[in-house]
Order: C-alpha cells, then structure tokens, then sequence
C-alpha cells in the first residue's frame, strides 16, 4: 500500500538511481549556474575596486575598473542566459523519462495495486507531483542553487576584504538566521506533507465523484456531490493556511537586514575613522550585505517551494519504488510455453482483498479443455474474484492455477493473456470509436480482422445498425452502449485474440432480450471446441450449459 504520507527522509538519495540517465547534462547545467553566480559577487567587487580609484585619483586604475565591470556583468548575463536554457532542458527530459517510467510502471502492476488506491491519488502522484517537480526543476532548482552560491561566494568575499567586519556581522546575525530556519523546518515536513495529501484527497474525491455521475447528479443528488467536495476542500484550504502561516515565519529575514544594514554602517565608520578600513570596502559590504540578505529572502521563499517539491517527490518516489521495475531480470530458466489446448485447474485457492478477510476459501475446480460450464452463487459470494484469479489477473494468496500443468505465475502474461480470456461483467470502453475499442485487444487487431470477428459472431446485423459502423462512436466512455452491448464489444475483443478458454461474466439479470439473444448466439459461434466458463446471473443462461459450479460465500458446494 502506498503512504499518504510517505516519509521525505532520504527522499533525493531515493531519488537519485532515477535521474542516471541525466546526470551529465544536469551537472554541466549546474557548473554554468555556478560560474554566472560567480559572476554577480565580482560585480561588488569590481565596484569596491573603482570607489577606491576614485578616492585614490587613480584614472587608470578607475577606467580598468570599469572595463573589468562591463566584461563581468556581460559574462554574467551570457552564462546566466546558458545556464537556464541548459537546467530547462535538463529539466524537461528528466521530467518526460520520469513521466514514461510512471506509466510503464503502473501500465504493468498488479490489477490488486491499482485497485487497492483511489484513481485520483494514483492521477495526482504521476501527474500533479510530477508537474509540481517540473516546476521545480526548471524554474526554482535555478533559483535555489543560484543563492545558495550567492550566499556562499559573498560570504567568502567578505571574509577576504575584511575579516573583522565580517565575523562581527556573523556573529550578531548567523544564529538569529540559523534559529529562523530551524523554526521554520521543524513546522515543515508536517504541513507540507498534509497539504500534498489534502491536494490528492481532493482530486480523488473529484474523480470519483465526476465518474459517478449516475449516483451523484441524478436529480435531487447534486447537494451529496457537494457535500463530499466541500469537506475535502475546507481540509485543502486549512492546510494551505497552515502552509501560509509556516511560510511567513520566513519573513523576520527581511526585518534582519535592515538591522545588519544599520549596524555595518555604524561599526564601518568607527573602523573608516581609525584607518582600518577603506571608502571602497564598506561599499562592497553595503552591496554585499544586501546582496546577502536578498537572497535569504529568495531562498526562505524557495525552501517552502523546496519543502513542498519534497514531499511531492516523496510520493512520487513512493510509488515508483511501490511497482516493480519493467524488465524483470530474465530468469535463469525461460518461460515455459503454454500448450494450445489444456485443463485449467485451481488448487486450493485462497484470495483476500483486505488481509484476514478471504473472499476466495480453498477452492479447487477443474475445467477440463472443451468443457463448458456455468459458475452460480448470490451476489457477493466471490465468483468475479475467483474468475479473475483463473483467469491470472489476481495472483493467488495460497494455491494455484494451472493450465495445461503449467503455473500460471511462471508463464508469460502474454501468453495467459493470449490462452486464458475474460469478458469482464463491466467491460471498459474507451472514448472512441467501435473500432478503436477493437484494436486494444491484443495483438493490435487490422479492420480485416475485426471485420471477420464481426461476421463469425453473426453481429453484422448489430454493427450495421450502429450509426458509421466500425467507425460508429460510443460515446464518453461508451456510454452510448448498454451493459449487454458492452459485453458483446467484450466478446469481439475476445474473438478477435481467439482464446482456447473463455470466461464470460455475465453483466446482470435482467438483459434486454434482443441482445441477450445476439449475446448467446454470439457465446456458441465462438465457441466450438473452447472451454467456456460462463458467470450466469440469468436461468436461461444455467439451462444452456450442461455443468454447474456453484459458489457459496468464496467456497464451492
Ligand atoms: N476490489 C475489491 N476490493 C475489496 N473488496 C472487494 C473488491 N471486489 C470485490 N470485493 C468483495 O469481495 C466479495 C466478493 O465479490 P465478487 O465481486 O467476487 O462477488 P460476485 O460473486 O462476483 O458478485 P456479483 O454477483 O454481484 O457480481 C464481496 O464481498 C465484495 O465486496
Ligand atoms: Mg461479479
């Protein structure tokens, strides 16, 4: 299970094996920055270095000082410029082999991964936080390592022009900044980590509710779909406030260098005075101190920014690390081959959704290749669970499933998918066309294919009928099509794989009788010599099946 909020402690050294194939073109990016923020330190310099010309009467050395100070700041800009355009395109990449990752990632976890989390915090995790972390890495990792140096170099610069004013500027103010920081981290991980979990809670809730319209927007229902948003929203909002309220404990940094400021005027005249210190030099560190002080601003506002990128990269990383990379290591001995005809067999078989709830309990069913029979038991007895554990789309918690003698765990999914087939009872449709919901079957199906599918299910007829055919579309998520049409769009998706076992979960009871008719006509023209396994809610169904297996409460009777 992923956390809501995961814990950002080592989250960037997490983070790191994903950023290889990166890491050159970042580092160059970085060593730009760096030389540009070099760059800004010399302009004080160089200015210091004139003032003292002046009060020397020194015109040559004031006329290099000038020349050193174009050439600087003309560097600055064009490394500056080069550095951005280099951390962007660095940025980007990364962003877009992250986002592939992801959904490579999640294209292949397990059906119980995905059905174990709400849609909306998987959506938030591989596209809010990786578009919040592509913000990050363009415009404030920049940014962040652009002050971080500025801090840095000045600090350094100092240091060399004079010493004594320097640590008497650190020691007055370094510890008041240090305690600023640290009042602000230890509020931090705490109230970003909830704002982010808040953000996904909402775009969860939103999801969900948007795709129930049916329940929610039906009249009189609107207030219900209301009253679920506000909720998560008002958490939303107070953890915002909160993020605000963290965030501006940053702000003392600005009421600091009006004290610095005054305090290095006051102590430079008395040094001036006693002939420590020159003109040009408190002019550096007036620039320099301002320099210095701006930039713990910027860097207070980026270290929310920082904070919050963190936590996203936490979840992030969190679900990365939750689904198994993409190749696994090939195993010393091959998959075996799944035999084209086989008996597919269930030993003690035991599933649980949540744990100690089992919902499958030790069932052992064979189906011997050719056999058709029908799986009967009152709502909620577990017969969808076991279908999709047959059918390899949920691994067991004990037991097995085998065809044709071999586990189904050891084969390759493409091979169970191409042998072993369900129509699932809700069978999605995508926003589209007939015939683009065709070609997801396996395979990628040619409109020949779909057409000989069409004719051998004898829905010419049907198809025909459809406004454009093939091409005819089925609306928002199909929704044009009834529960027993989506079936048969399920059935030539199967037709078209042509499985040796086929399971059907029939969609409900009570089917409109004209495509219940099309449906069963269509079951037996795909039928002959496959094992057909069909989930019956309907008598007529159990009455044309010559077995019946019949599920009580996740066991057989
Ligand atoms: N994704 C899920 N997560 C948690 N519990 C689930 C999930 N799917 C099903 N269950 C639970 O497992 C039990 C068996 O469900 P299942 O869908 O297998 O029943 P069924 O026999 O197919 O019912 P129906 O005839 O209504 O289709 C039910 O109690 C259901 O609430
Ligand atoms: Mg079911």
């Amino acid at each position: 299970m992923l956390a809501e909020e995961p814990s950002t402690a080592g989250v960037f050294r997490r983070f790191w094996p994903y950023l290889r194939p990166h890491r050159v073109i970042m580092t160059v990016a970085l060593l730009a920055s760096v030389a540009s923020t070099a760059a800004v330190v010399a302009v004080a310099a160089a200015i210091g270095w004139g003032v003292d010309a002046v009060t020397a009467g020194d015109r040559s050395r004031l006329w290099w000082a000038v020349a050193l100070l174009t050439a600087v700041v003309l560097a600055r800009l064009v490394m500056l410029r080069w550095s951005e355009i280099l951390l962007s395109d660095a940025g980007e990449r990364t962003i877009r082999g992250l986002r592939d990752l992801v959904v490579e990632r999640l294209a292949r976890a397990p059906l119980r991964f995905i059905e174990a989390h709400r849609t909306g915090d998987l959506l938030r995790r591989s596209t809010g936080e990786i578009a919040d972390l592509t913000l990050f890495l363009r415009d404030q990792l920049p940014n962040l390592l652009g002050v971080t140096l500025t801090i840095g170099l000045t600090t350094v610069m100092l240091l060399v022009y004079s010493w004594l004013l320097s640590l008497l500027l650190i020691a007055l103010f370094l510890p008041i900044a240090i305690a600023v920081l640290a009042w602000f981290n230890r509020a931090s991980p705490e109230t970003f980590g909830r704002q982010a979990a808040a953000d996904a809670a909402m775009t969860a809730t939103f999801t969900e509710s948007l795709t129930a319209q049916e329940a929610l927007v039906a009249p009189g229902r609107p207030d219900e779909w209301v009253r679920r948003f506000r909720a998560d929203n008002d958490e939303l909002l107070a953890a915002n406030d909160r993020a605000v309220a963290v965030q501006s404990r940053l702000e003392l940094f600005g009421l600091l260098e009006g004290l610095a400021t005054a305090a290095l005027l006051l102590l430079s005249v008395w040094l001036v005075r006693a002939g420590q210190l020159s003109v040009g030099t408190v002019v550096v560190f007036v620039l320099a101190t301002r320099n210095l002080f701006e930039s713990m601003l910027t860097l207070s506002g980026l270290a929310g920014q920082a904070q919050l990128a963190r936590v996203g990269l936490a979840r992030l990383v969190d679900l990365l690390d939750a689904l198994p990379p993409a190749d696994p290591p090939p195993a010393s001995s091959p998959a075996p081959d799944l035999p084209p005809r086989g008996d597919l067999v269930a030993e003690r078989l035991r599933y649980a959704y949540a744990p100690g709830a089992d919902v499958v309990r030790d069932v052992s069913v064979a189906f011997p290749a050719g056999d058709r029979a029908s799986l009967v038991g009152v709502t909620g007895s577990g017969k969808t669970t076991l279908a999709k554990l047959l059918t390899g789309l949920y691994e067991p918690d004990t037991g097995s499933v085998s065809y044709g003698g071999i586990d189904l765990r050891t084969a390759s999914p493409e091979q169970v998918r191409a042998r072993i087939v369900l129509i699932p009872q809700q069978v999605h449709i995508i926003t589209g066309t007939l015939a683009e919901n065709l070609a997801l079957a396996p395979g990628t199906p040619d409109r020949a294919a779909m057409a000989r599918a069409v004719e051998l299910l004898g829905l010419t007829e049907w198809v025909a009928r459809l406004p454009g055919g093939l091409d005819a579309d089925l609306g928002t998520r199909g929704e044009r099509l009834s529960a027993g049409e989506r079936q048969i769009v399920g059935l030539l998706r199967a037709a078209l794989v042509d499985p040796p076992v086929l399971l059907l979960d029939e969609a409900t009871a009570d089917l409109d009788p004209e495509v219940a008719g099309r449906l069963e006509t269509a079951v037996d023209r795909l039928r002959s010599g496959r094992t057909l396994v069909v989930i019956a809610h309907r008598p007529a169904t159990i009455a044309r099946l010559p077995r019946t297996v019949r599920v009580e409460a996740g066991r057989l009777r």
